[in-house]
């Protein structure tokens, strides 16, 4: 998934807690912009919320990109962090699998759930990369 084509909108930079907020309200605000259901907003906004969070607490921070996608009709985003990177994607990815505790592990496997399409890339010592679209509507 590449962004190429797709018109950078905004970009933030993720430092502390607010910046969720931040990332929340932008993100919103674009899927508002390509005529999004208050339904789809909900979904894709709680999607990027998981990751955004999980550069924050993770990786101690990183970058938020915000596309709107070449039919208009979609958003795009590319969250990207310098942190130590996830070791096993597949269990990472899994309901359950934290490395927090006192968390429900849902994270990621939720954000996947909620977007249209969902890829990531992490390896220990370089970060993490996670790219998600979501529909502004079901058709
Ligand atoms: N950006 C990241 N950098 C490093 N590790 C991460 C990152 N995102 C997720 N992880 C790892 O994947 C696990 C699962 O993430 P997630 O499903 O969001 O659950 P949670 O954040 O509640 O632990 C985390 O506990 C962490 O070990
Ligand atoms: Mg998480």
């Amino acid at each position: 998934m590449v962004f190429d084509e797709a018109d950078r909108i905004a970009t933030i930079e993720l430092e502390q807690d607010r910046d969720v907020v931040r990332a929340r309200s932008r993100v919103a605000d674009a899927m508002k912009e390509c005529g999004s259901s208050e339904l789809m907003q909900t979904r894709f906004v709680t999607a990027v919320s998981e990751v955004v969070r999980n550069a924050l607490t993770h990786a101690g921070g990183g970058t938020l990109a915000i596309y709107a996608m070449p039919n208009k009709r979609q958003v795009g985003i590319e969250c990207r962090d310098c942190g130590k990177g996830i070791e096993d994607i597949d269990a990472a990815m899994a309901d359950g699998f934290t490395t927090r505790r006192g968390s429900m592990g849902r994270g990621l496997g939720g954000a996947k759930r909620l977007s249209k399409t969902f890829a990531i890339d992490s390896s220990p010592g370089k970060g993490t990369t996670v790219r998600m679209i979501g529909a502004c509507s079901l058709r």
